[in-house]
């Protein structure tokens, strides 16, 4: 096989800003990593949203191939901002593609002026949490039997909030 020079050589995992044209594959990674589907509709009419914004993440199957494999999404309303779900496909996750994610969502809001990135997470997901945690999100409210539907139903959300400047 032949060997590529280094500088041609794609990283294994990117990110790309994501457009209406990928709301199947972000369904899909939604659907295989929580209790409840949003369907392509659903992430059609919120990417087409001005102030929504989302990043996907590919994971290099050969030098043209790729595969999505995470994604997020960021509301932008003024000063403040909200992380509106973020996903890695199973197989993919702990690799260090959720933090890629939110780094990119930082660096949006930030080019954006924002003061405030807020987000909620259900109080038990140690991965998310973890992951918030370590970028310095902290809990600034908690949300009692907030969760109605599927596996998290009737469990404590958490309300993180990240200065961001
Ligand atoms: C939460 C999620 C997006 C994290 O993505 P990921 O790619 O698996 O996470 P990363 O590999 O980037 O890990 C980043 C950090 O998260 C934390 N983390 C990850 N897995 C963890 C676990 N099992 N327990 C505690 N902390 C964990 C760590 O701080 C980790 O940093 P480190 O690797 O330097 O220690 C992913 O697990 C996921 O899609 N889960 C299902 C959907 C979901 O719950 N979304 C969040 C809704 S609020």
């Amino acid at each position: 096989m032949i060997s590529l020079p280094h500088w041609l050589d794609p990283p294994e995992i990117r990110t790309r800003p994501a457009t209406a044209d990928d709301c199947a594959d972000l369904a899909g990674i939604h659907a295989g990593s929580f209790g409840r589907d949003w369907s392509e509709a659903e992430f059609e009419a919120l990417l087409r949203q001005d102030n929504i914004h989302g990043f996907l993440a590919l994971r290099r199957r050969t030098f043209r191939r790729s595969a999505p494999v995470g994604f997020v999404l960021v509301r932008i309303a003024g000063s403040d901002s909200e992380i509106l779900t973020i996903a890695v496909a199973k197989p993919n996750q702990g690799n260090g593609i959720g933090r890629q994610l939110m780094e990119e969502a930082l660096r949006l809001v930030y080019r954006e002026s924002v003061q405030t990135l807020h987000l909620e997470v259900e109080a038990e997901n140690d991965p998310a949490v973890g992951l918030y945690t370590s970028l310095d999100f902290e809990t600034v409210g908690e949300r009692k039997a907030y969760y109605s539907q599927g596996q998290t139903e009737g469990r404590t959300a958490l309300v993180m909030c990240l200065q961001v400047r």
